[in-house]
């Protein structure tokens, strides 16, 4: 399959190039910025597309199956580009692959995705366009799968996860998972029937991520 990395220049976007690298797909990797497009490639991505979340970046899903959405704003931008990345920039996503017959679009989410009015004031506007985002996922006519780990590390694959369907009775939010694991779960998911129209949330835990997502039902 061709995959469409969106936010391929991020932590967990370099790892998920770096893992599509090991598997039978091709990458495509979107990035905003032309310095950034040969660190890409020697990462791995078979492409590099440039093209910014705040225009249109339709011509990044040409010739592609699937999409892994890993952008975001980040912590340091305003409540304006969560707006503007997180929610609008996943939106005119799901938008473009709804218009370019995508096959499965993996969304990485968050944990504190669901209990908005539980987050603290800093973290609302990002929960509240999580919330949103994955609500538009899930109304589309896509096939998807939203992913939602609590808050990531660098530190080195672990390989080992525990995967939930039901919601934060496990306060997944307060449990660390590292991000070469969240890449390799949302590789992972890549083309598994089973996965679509499914969400869960991961942690750091004692199931190879092949058999925690066998248990997805
Ligand atoms: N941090 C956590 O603990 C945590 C926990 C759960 C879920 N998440 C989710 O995981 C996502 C990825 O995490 P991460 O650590 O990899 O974040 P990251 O390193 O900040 O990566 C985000 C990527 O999004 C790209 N981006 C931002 N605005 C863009 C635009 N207008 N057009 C194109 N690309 C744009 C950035 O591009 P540049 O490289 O050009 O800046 C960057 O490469 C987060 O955004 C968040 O939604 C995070």
């Amino acid at each position: 399959m061709n995959v469409l990395v969106i936010g391929a220049n991020g932590q967990v976007g370099k790892e998920i190039i770096k893992k599509l690298k090991d598997t039978k797909h091709n990458a495509t990797a979107l990035v905003r910025k032309e310095e950034q497009v040969q660190e890409l490639r020697n990462l791995g991505a078979d492409h590099v597309v440039l093209g910014d979340l705040e225009e249109d970046f339709s011509h990044a899903f040409k010739g592609i199956d699937s999409v892994i959405f890993a952008a975001g704003s980040g912590g340091s931008t305003g409540v304006d580009k969560t707006l503007l990345i997180d929610l609008w920039g996943a939106k005119k996503a799901v938008d473009y692959a709804n218009q370019s017959d995508i096959k499965h679009f993996v969304q990485l989410s968050a944990a504190d995705s669901l209990d908005v009015d539980d987050e603290s004031e800093k973290m609302k506007p990002y929960a509240v366009a999580k919330n949103m985002s994955d609500y538009y996922i899930e109304q589309s006519n896509l096939d998807y799968t939203i992913v939602r780990p609590g808050p990531m590390n660098n530190d080195n694959a672990n390989g080992k996860i525990e995967l939930h369907q039901t919601t934060r009775q496990d306060h997944f939010n307060d449990y660390l998972i590292t991000r070469q694991d969240v890449a390799h779960v949302l590789v992972e998911t890549l083309g598994k029937e089973h996965l679509f129209k499914k969400s869960f949330y991961i942690k750091q835990g004692d199931s190879s991520i092949v058999d925690a997502l066998e248990t997805v039902k």
